[in-house]
């Protein structure tokens, strides 16, 4: 994570966030790990918990318990214990929120905080919950809008997300893709990145979508585009990157073939009725780690992978660290921006501003060894001229 490190470094001299305490609800990975320990080289105290129950690597845990970061997860934790840990970190009274699904922020709105300079937020269904908070007033600081970043959606959803759900069906079933029947829900840039994926592996890819401009997209990229209902009937691998809930419910389960295998990819586990699934069902057994088979009827099974959770990170480790890279680089950028701004931000939701997304680009294909172009004198003024046609 070399654009990381130079902000660490960067960090390291300069303290830009001496003194501040920040909260924040991350997946608990190798990546966030150096996130965290870059918050603190900044001069923070860093106070973290799990956003997801199933995604926490309980070596990563120790290891930050161990290294200064006040740290309150464990893999397999119950929801009561999930919202404890929030509970836990907000009572350190932290002043930046740095969250991905906006749980710290939705709970921090539920409670009497004060002095909260800011938020961050990482994630696509975080910004909605965000976005919903700021339409109704109800925002009671300023969040980041860490997602939107180019240097953010562009690779981390699409490319992170598409090879590591990949990656967390292969390591909970090792089926073989090529000729299977693919349906990906949902055609933002995760679905997008999943189906490109399987696509390579030889799937024949579906999307299902409910945005016109989405769907046509997808067709032109040369997916077939139909509704869940007619999917449901034809898929082997069914993965909802949709952000909403419901998306394969009682309905679809009844039309699914025998051995259909249900993934989720996105953040919550709401996408798949797992309600619905578990009422159809006369027997759910684990046949594999991060496999449950469900028995609809004699001679029909439905396989969910990893309980309805985000497929990438509770069957695999998430997103590689060379995309974690840009995404946590936003996030550490995003807190100093933050603190520099202090007291002049409005309660609302703000993009990463864009010098520092050009710099992450920079900073991403220096780290590679990779040179561009720059204009020249006579490009630059032929681009902001109007005088000039034919
Ligand atoms: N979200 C997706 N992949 C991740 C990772 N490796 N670390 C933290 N958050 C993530």
């Amino acid at each position: 994570m070399l654009v990381l490190t130079t902000i660490k470094n960067d960090f390291s001299k300069n303290k830009p966030l001496k003194g501040l305490k920040i909260g924040a609800c991350l997946h608990i990975t190798t990546e966030t790990a150096n996130l965290a320990l870059t918050l603190k080289a900044g001069g923070a105290k860093v106070y973290l918990c799990a956003s997801n129950p199933l995604s926490t690597n309980d070596n990563v845990t120790a290891f930050l318990a161990k290294n200064g970061i006040h740290i309150f997860a464990h893999r397999g934790e119950t929801a009561k214990d999930y919202y404890t840990h929030i509970e836990k970190v907000l009572s350190y009274q932290p002043q930046i929120l740095m969250d991905d699904g906006a749980d710290l922020v939705s709970t921090a709105h539920k409670r009497k905080v004060s002095d909260i300079i800011g938020g961050t937020e990482e994630t696509t269904t975080g910004i909605h919950r965000l976005r919903s908070l700021e339409k109704n007033k109800l925002l009671r600081f300023p969040v980041i809008a860490v997602n939107d970043a180019n240097t953010k959606h562009l690779f981390d959803n699409r490319y992170g997300t598409g090879q590591s759900t990949i990656d967390g069906l292969l390591r909970t079933t090792n089926i073989l893709l090529a000729g299977r029947t693919f349906v990906v829900s949902g055609y933002g840039w995760c679905g997008r990145g999943v189906a490109l994926r399987a696509k390579g592996m030889g799937a024949n890819v579906i999307i299902t979508e409910v945005s016109p401009l989405k769907g046509l997209e997808a067709v032109m990229d040369g997916y077939r585009v139909m509704p869940i209902k007619e999917a449901a009937k034809i898929g082997d691998v069914f993965i909802t990157t949709t952000g909403d809930k419901n998306v394969i419910g009682k309905e679809e389960f009844e039309l699914m073939k025998d051995g259909a295998i249900l993934g989720n990819s996105g953040h919550f586990n709401a996408e798949i009725n797992l309600a619905a699934l578990g009422a159809i069902s006369h027997k759910k057994t684990k046949v594999r780690e991060g496999v449950e088979e469900y028995q609809i009827s004699k001679n029909r099974r439905i396989y969910l992978l990893t309980e309805g959770r985000l497929l990438n990170l509770a069957g695999a480790e998430g997103h590689p660290s060379s995309v974690m890279d840009m995404s946590f680089a936003n996030q550490a950028k995003a807190a100093e921006y933050l603190k520099g701004t202090e007291g002049k931000l409005a309660k609302k939701v703000y993009p990463v501003p864009h010098e520092i997304d050009e710099e992450i680009a920079y900073l991403k294909l220096k780290s590679l060894g990779i040179k561009i172009d720059t204009l020249t004198k006579e490009q630059k003024t032929y681009l902001s001229s109007w005088t000039l046609g034919t």
